[in-house]
């Protein structure tokens, strides 16, 4: 285990850091985060690597048919597989142990996005497990912002490149990810502190008030005409996050417009090819606030968001 400043660390390590030829593939999902389709299209311009994308549908589909999917592109190329555990996107939650088990039968890696999915969902086997996994420790576990863990699992400690070069005598420890340069260390002594009111409040009463704050917002949403629900709400499904498409309003103008207008914070994610409205409320957000997001997206969804 190493210490990380953040999930892109972790991502950026094992999607630059593995040794690849032109024509080796890399494949994903479509709702993969910016900074990891960032570092994908990257290794694609500067190496010839290809990227391989699978389609997820909005709301989405049946589990079973999502991991065919992604598995049924595994091919003779693939040398990497990059999979959120719980994607920025929609909240959908991706079968990761089922695509690894498949990956790792082909000898492919996968790494594993858990930015959402540390703190939020169990810990399982076949997600802690993963060749390659990265979590920040921020968002559902609401540990400092400078908190972060990758994990490398043997074969790859010693065939994946780090970040930051280190030395020989680290080859063989997940020291050699950790060679970041002189870092503030208060963050990760304070972890104990967000450990401590995490393990308190329990990870099943978290996701509760986060599922029903969402319910809350899905229920008063779906019912407006003119507002699209993407996100499947069924708990094997997706948690925390909601992601919805309004007709009158493009998703980016929306976002920007409830900022302005409201000071509602939301943010904006490319959902089955289009960029969707993502609504995620943390433990502290109250019902109140829910229900002025509610209205104020009731009004963009009945008159715009230019009268
Ligand atoms: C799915 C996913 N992966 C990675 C990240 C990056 O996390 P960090 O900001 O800790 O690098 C985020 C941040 O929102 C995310 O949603």
């Amino acid at each position: 285990v190493a210490l990380t400043p953040n999930a892109t660390h972790g991502l950026h390590t094992a999607i630059l850091g593995l040794d690849l030829q032109r024509g080796d593939e890399i494949l994903h999902g479509d709702q993969e985060y910016s900074r990891a389709m960032a570092a994908i299209g990257q290794r694609c311009r500067r190496d010839g690597v290809i990227a391989v994308e699978a389609p997820l549908a909005a709301p989405a589909a049946d589990p079973d048919e999502v991991a065919r999917g992604l598995i049924e592109r595994i091919g003779s190329r693939t040398r990497l597989i990059v999979l959120s555990q719980v994607t920025c996107a929609t909240g959908q939650i991706l079968p990761v142990a089922e695509v690894g088990k498949a990956a790792a039968r082909r000898g492919v890696p996968m790494l594993v996005d858990a930015a959402h999915g540390f703190g939020l969902l169990p810990p399982t086997s076949g997600v802690l497990g993963a060749p390659f996994y990265t979590a920040c420790l921020h968002k559902w576990l609401m540990g400092p912002i400078g908190t972060g863990v990758f994990t490398v699992q043997s074969p790859w400690l010693t065939r994946l490149w780090p970040l930051h070069p280190a030395d020989d005598g680290q080859e063989g420890s997940a020291a050699k990810f950790e060679q970041w340069g002189t870092h503030a260390v208060a963050p990760f002594l304070a972890l104990d502190e967000a450990l401590d009111l995490h393990e308190r409040l329990g990870r099943a009463l978290l996701r509760a008030r986060l599922d029903h704050l969402r319910a809350q917002m899905a229920a008063a949403l779906g019912a407006h005409a003119g507002i699209r629900l993407l996100t499947d709400l069924a708990p094997d499904r997706s948690a925390a996050i909601l992601a919805i498409a309004v007709d009158r309003a493009p998703a980016v103008e929306l976002s920007d417009w409830l900022w302005r207008e409201h000071r509602i914070h939301t943010a904006t994610a490319p959902v089955a090819g289009a960029r969707a409205l993502r609504l995620s409320p943390h433990v502290f957000t109250s019902g109140g606030e829910i229900r002025r997001l509610v209205a104020a997206l009731g009004a963009a969804a009945t008159k715009g968001i230019h009268s």
